[in-house]
C-alpha cells in the first residue's frame, strides 16, 4: 500500500520537500496541516493534496511524519500530534537545533524520530539534506526517509551531534552564497553594466563555479589556481579577499551558526 504521508507546516521548508517527494508519492495519501488552515487549503489544492483542519487531523493513521513548524512551535505541535500518532509511525523533523530526544519525550514511548537538515534548494530538486536517527530509528526508516526526500536533492547520513555543524554548512549556507551573488553583481553595476547583466553574470558564475567543483571533484584551491595567472587581475582580487578577511569571516559566520545552533536547542530544552 502507498505510503500515507502528512506534512505539518506548510512554509518554506514544508512547500519545499512536499513538492520535490509529489512526483515520486501518492498525492492522494499525502495530507497537510497549518497554523492558518486556510493556508492549509490554499496550498493544498494548488499542489493535489488534502489538506486537514488540525494536526491531530492530519497525522491521523499517516506513516510518516514530517514536522516543518519553526523550533519554538515544534515542542507544542508534538505533544499535540502524540495521542493521534498510529503505532510505529515516523517522525520526521526538519527544524534546526531541535533534538530527537526533545521529540522523542514528548511522543509515545518508542516512535522512530528522523530529524533532517535540508535546504532551500530543495525546492528545485538541488538541494542536499542530512538524516540522522533518533534512538528507535532503525536503518530501515533512515532508508524510508531518505527515499522520500531524494526529489529534494542529495541526501547525506551523519550522527546526530554532527546536525549543528551541518546547519552552518549546508543548511544557513544557501543564504551566504545569495549574499555573495548580491555583492558580486553590486560590483558589477558599479563598473557600468546594467543590473540585469549584472545579475546573470553573478549567478551564472555561482552555478557555473558549483557545478565545476562538482562534476571534477577537484579540490577549490586547485580550480582557483586555474583562474589566477601569475601577476594577473584574479590573484590581485583573492589577495585583496584575504587582506580583508574573507575566508575567516566566512569560517567565523559559519561557526556562530554552529553555536546559535546549539544554543537554541538548549534554550527550548529548558
Ligand atoms: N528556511 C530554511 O532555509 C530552512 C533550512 C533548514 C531547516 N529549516 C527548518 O524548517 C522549519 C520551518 O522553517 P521555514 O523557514 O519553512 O518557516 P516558515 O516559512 O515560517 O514555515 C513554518 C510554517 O509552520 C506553520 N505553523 C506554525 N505553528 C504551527 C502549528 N502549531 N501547527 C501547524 N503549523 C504551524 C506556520 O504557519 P503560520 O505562518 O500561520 O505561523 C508556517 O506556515 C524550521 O524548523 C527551520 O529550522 C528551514
Amino acid at each position: 500500500m502507498a505510503e500515507r504521508i502528512s506534512l505539518i507546516g506548510v512554509g518554506v521548508m514544508g512547500e519545499a520537500i512536499l513538492t520535490s517527494m509529489l512526483p515520486t508519492v501518492d498525492a492522494g495519501g499525502v495530507r497537510v496541516a497549518d497554523g492558518r488552515p486556510e493556508h492549509a487549503r490554499t496550498r493544498a489544492a494548488a499542489l493535489g493534496v488534502q489538506a486537514a483542519d488540525s494536526n491531530t487531523e492530519a497525522v491521523t493513521g499517516a506513516d510518516v511524519v514530517i514536522l516543518a513548524v519553526k523550533p519554538k512551535d515544534i515542542g507544542g505541535v508534538a505533544t499535540e500530534i502524540a495521542p493521534a500518532l498510529a503505532p510505529g509511525a515516523i517522525v520526521v523533523s526538519v527544524a534546526a537545533g531541535i533534538s530527537t530526544a526533545y521529540l522523542a519525550s514528548r511522543l509515545p514511548a518508542g516512535t522512530p524520530v528522523v530529524r533532517v537538515m535540508p535546504n532551500t534548494p530543495a525546492t528545485i530538486g538541488a538541494g542536499v539534506s542530512v538524516l540522522s536517527a533518533g534512538e528507535h530509528a532503525t536503518g530501515d526508516h533512515l532508508d524510508q526517509v531518505a527515499s522520500l526526500l531524494a526529489g529534494t536533492g542529495a541526501v547525506h547520513r551523519v550522527e546526530e551531534s554532527y546536525q549543528d555543524a551541518v546547519t552552518a554548512i549546508s543548511g544557513s549556507g544557501p543564504a551566504y552564497v545569495f549574499y555573495l551573488i548580491d555583492a558580486l553583481a553590486e560590483a558589477g553595476v558599479l563598473g557600468g553594466l546594467s543590473r540585469e547583466l549584472a545579475r546573470d553574470l553573478a549567478v551564472q558564475t555561482v552555478a557555473g563555479a558549483g557545478a565545476m567543483a562538482q562534476q571534477t571533484g577537484e579540490h577549490p584551491v586547485v580550480l582557483r589556481e586555474r583562474v589566477s595567472s601569475p601577476a594577473g587581475t584574479t590573484v590581485a582580487a583573492i589577495r585583496e579577499l584575504d587582506e580583508r578577511g574573507v575566508r575567516a569571516a566566512v569560517i567565523a559566520a559559519a561557526e556562530t551558526v554552529r553555536l546559535r545552533s546549539i544554543e537554541m536547542g538548549r534554550e527550548l530544552a529548558d
